[in-house]
């Protein structure tokens, strides 16, 4: 069923709280709602969103919104076999939702369990799920806001684990041939915060994601290389445990989505040379936090070099600069315009150019 709205406020579509409007916004729950769709004749630009978590709304969008409500779950092959519905959302081969077994054989079998599930379904929903039934791969990356489509589109990753490493599948609409494509792990080019679905013009506002196969393991496979995480443990490395603990991280150090808008990290972590690391690391009076990537380069932390520029806790209008994590831009009162958080943006770049002669590039999708 496709859900028509015009003018339609955004405000509660996106993470940042930006009282943005779209001319057009289409909410769709089935592959057969795309097929009746004519993307000809939707008001342009289209763009497609999943959680709203990761976008900032510089203005109104003048064009269509669309909005995939597709939430199954279903296990292909492993140890168990079952659709689990979410919610509304239709299965793509049409087949309904309904109230499919759980696969109880799940957690107790060996090996490999590929899964599928729909592009539409909350992203935590999914880890919430998975570590229920003891399938390892995604639990660092409980609590993480947004969509699964988003998710694989935009690899995003947390504490040790890329979604993108899970990933063996994406299923997209090709609203120019009208027709389903299948894009392998490969076809995808996962990188640092990257996938071919992120690349500008053709590929992004082409392709449609309405599933994605990820493979996961039912034999424990805990990732702990991550800052203190092993430590903070404390030896209990069930995966419901690694799952409590993510989230209560996550809760110490980043706004709580329901009280202060946001979009999580703002900026990349940027890869610098390695004469540019030394550079900075011989004048500095601190010692430089730093991860030497295999080619060479260095990645610095941005929320170090943010910090260290003194925006660490700083309002600016009704934006700010997350006290606990300076990687996160807030809208502190929740009435911050647009213009607000992009002249923040500039003035923490500045800073961040004029002392390190580093440019920041934002995580963060502008629209
Ligand atoms: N740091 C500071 N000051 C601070 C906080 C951090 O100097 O106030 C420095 C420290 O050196 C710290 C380092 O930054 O060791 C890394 O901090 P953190 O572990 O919080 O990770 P991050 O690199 O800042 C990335 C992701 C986060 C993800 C965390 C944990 C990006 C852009 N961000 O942040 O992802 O949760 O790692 O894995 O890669 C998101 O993308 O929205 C997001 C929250």
């Amino acid at each position: 069923m496709i859900k028509k709205e015009y003018n339609k406020d955004l405000s509660r579509l996106n993470t940042f709280g930006m009282k943005v409007s779209a001319r057009l916004y289409l909410e769709y729950d089935s592959v057969a709602d795309l097929f009746d769709m004519d993307f000809e004749q939707l008001l342009s630009p289209v763009k497609h969103i999943g959680g709203g978590s990761n976008l900032l709304f510089t203005k109104d969008f003048s064009g269509t919104i669309l909005h995939s409500k597709i939430d199954f779950i279903e296990v292909l092959e492993g140890s168990g076999k079952g659709t689990v519905s979410q919610g509304s959302g239709t299965m793509p081969d049409g087949a309904s939702q309904g109230s499919g077994a759980m696969p109880d054989g799940a957690s107790q079998g060996s090996g490999t369990v590929r899964v599928s599930v729909g592009a539409g379904l909350k992203f935590d929903s999914l880890c919430e799920w998975t570590a229920s039934k003891g399938l390892w791969g995604i639990e660092n990356l409980s609590g993480i806001p947004g969509e699964v489509g988003a998710a694989a589109a935009g690899n995003i990753g947390a504490y040790g684990q890329e979604f993108g490493q899970v990933v063996r599948e994406v299923y997209a609409y090709d609203t120019r041939e009208e027709d389903f494509v299948k894009f392998t792990r490969e076809d995808c080019k996962y990188d640092y915060r990257y996938s071919v679905f992120k690349e500008g013009g053709v590929l992004s506002s082409r392709y449609i994601i309405t599933h994605v196969v990820i493979e996961l393991s039912s034999e424990p496979r805990p990732c702990l290389e991550y800052g203190h995480l092993a430590q903070a443990l404390d030896g209990d490395l069930s995966i419901g445990h690694i799952r409590e603990t993510i989230i209560a991280t996550r809760d110490s150090k980043l706004p709580c989505p329901e009280k202060t808008g946001s979009a999580g990290s703002f900026f990349k972590n940027p890869v610098v040379d390695r004469a540019v690391y030394e550079k900075i690391a011989a004048s500095s009076a601190v010692p430089v936090p730093h991860y030497d990537k295999q080619d060479g380069t260095v990645k610095i932390p941005a929320a170090w070099l943010i910090e260290q520029c003194g925006w660490k806790g700083r309002r600016s209008g009704n934006a700010a600069v997350w006290e606990k994590q300076p990687l996160v831009l807030v809208n502190a009162t929740g009435l911050a315009l647009p213009e607000e958080i992009l002249s923040l943006e500039a003035k923490i770049k500045v800073s961040v150019r004029e002392k390190f002669g580093i440019e920041l590039s934002p995580e963060v999708e502008h629209i």
